[in-house]
């Protein structure tokens, strides 16, 4: 039987547990590490998860204004570094979330050249972007690789990809959002090519050997949404390529905070279908059911964000009662 706390080797990593934190956004005035920051990852690195994937991570200057974590150019290295530093101390690895915003733009930032797909309303936003050109589409794959090659410097054990949640590179496979008439929009083929190419632009500067991971939706939860079937294919061609993990995820702000795990038939079928490595992510709450799940399916690791928030010591207090059955948290 599989546990929870085996340790295994995710192509390369050595993990000391199935427990991942899956990414949270960490508000920082202007994108560095600070001191709060920190604090933060030193009681999250202390509180017994096998990896930490960071808060995402701005890949283009041009997005500076939004207040995250940044690696758009060198000068980012050595504050990452200080970073990385601090939660090797305890043993645990620490993945970086790359992202391009796009429209997806919190708070709004009126007035700024806003890129996507095709130029439609953010459902969320409501910011109108205007549609990335292709040479606009090279540049943002550019810049994903180049992010991907300082974090590897910075001593981050490996990237991910942020691919989900209505961000520049989720909308390209989300239907509703990609309306291009060319090769990057309508097929699946087309829609996929986006975060495969990226994918590809990140492995060839990062090399055979660094972790690559990609956080995907399965669900939009709106119509002409992502389906299953899409997310099959660019997990197929993902796989063929050599990514190292996909993490599941989807509308997780629209489900009941306790009602998880909220995208579970869909990780077994990408588990299935892929041979990937699948992280389940949002609203795992309860031991005995990820231990279950864990046996009756190929997934093979657990996301948590916020019950990590709100006890980051939870997955140490999981292994002290792991002979126990544990009420849901
Ligand atoms: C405050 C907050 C910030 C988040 N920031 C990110 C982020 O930077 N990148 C990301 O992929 N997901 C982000 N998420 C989503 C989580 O990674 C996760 O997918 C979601 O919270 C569902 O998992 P949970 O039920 O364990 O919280 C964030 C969630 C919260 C609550």
């Amino acid at each position: 039987m599989k546990t929870l706390f085996d340790a295994t080797i995710l192509n390369g990593l050595s993990l000391k547990n199935r427990f991942i934190r899956a990414a949270v956004g960490e508000k920082t005035a202007d994108g560095t590490v600070n001191e709060h920051i920190l604090g933060v990852y030193r009681e999250l690195s202390k509180g017994g998860a096998g990896a930490l994937i960071t808060g995402f991570t701005l890949v283009d200057e041009t997005e500076r204004l939004y207040p995250i974590f940044a690696l758009y150019n060198d000068t980012f290295i050595e504050d990452h570094k200080k970073l990385t530093t601090l939660v090797h101390e305890s043993g645990v690895n620490i993945i970086s979330q790359l992202v391009y915003v796009g429209s997806w733009v919190i708070g709004g930032r009126h007035g700024e050249v806003l890129l996507a797909p095709s130029a439609v309303k953010h459902l969320r936003s409501n910011a109108t972007p205007r549609e990335a050109s292709v040479g606009e589409i090279k540049t943002i794959q550019r810049k994903f690789a180049e992010a991907a090659l300082r974090a590897k410097k910075a001593g981050h054990d490996g990237v991910e990809i942020h691919a989900a949640h209505w961000f520049f590179l989720s909308q390209f496979l989300t239907p509703y959002y990609n309306r291009r008439a060319d090769h990057y929009g309508g097929s699946i083929e087309n829609r996929a090519r986006m975060l495969v190419e990226t994918y590809e632009a990140i492995r060839e500067a990062v090399g055979a050997n660094f972790p690559v991971w990609v956080k995907i939706n399965v669900n939009d939860g709106f119509d002409m949404g992502v389906s299953l079937e899409d997310c099959l294919y660019a997990g197929r061609e993902l796989s063929k390529r050599g990514i190292d993990a996909i993490e599941i995820s989807g509308d997780w702000m629209e489900r009941p905070e306790n009602s998880g795990p909220f995208f579970g038939n869909e990780a077994e079928a990408l588990a299935t279908e892929t041979g990937v490595s699948i992280i389940l992510t949002g609203g795992n709450r309860d031991f005995k059911n990820m231990t279950e799940i864990l046996n009756s399916t190929g997934i093979a690791y657990f996301g948590l964000a916020r019950p990590l928030m709100k006890e980051p010591n939870l997955i140490n207090r999981f292994f002290e009662n792991a002979n126990n059955s544990l009420e849901p948290v």
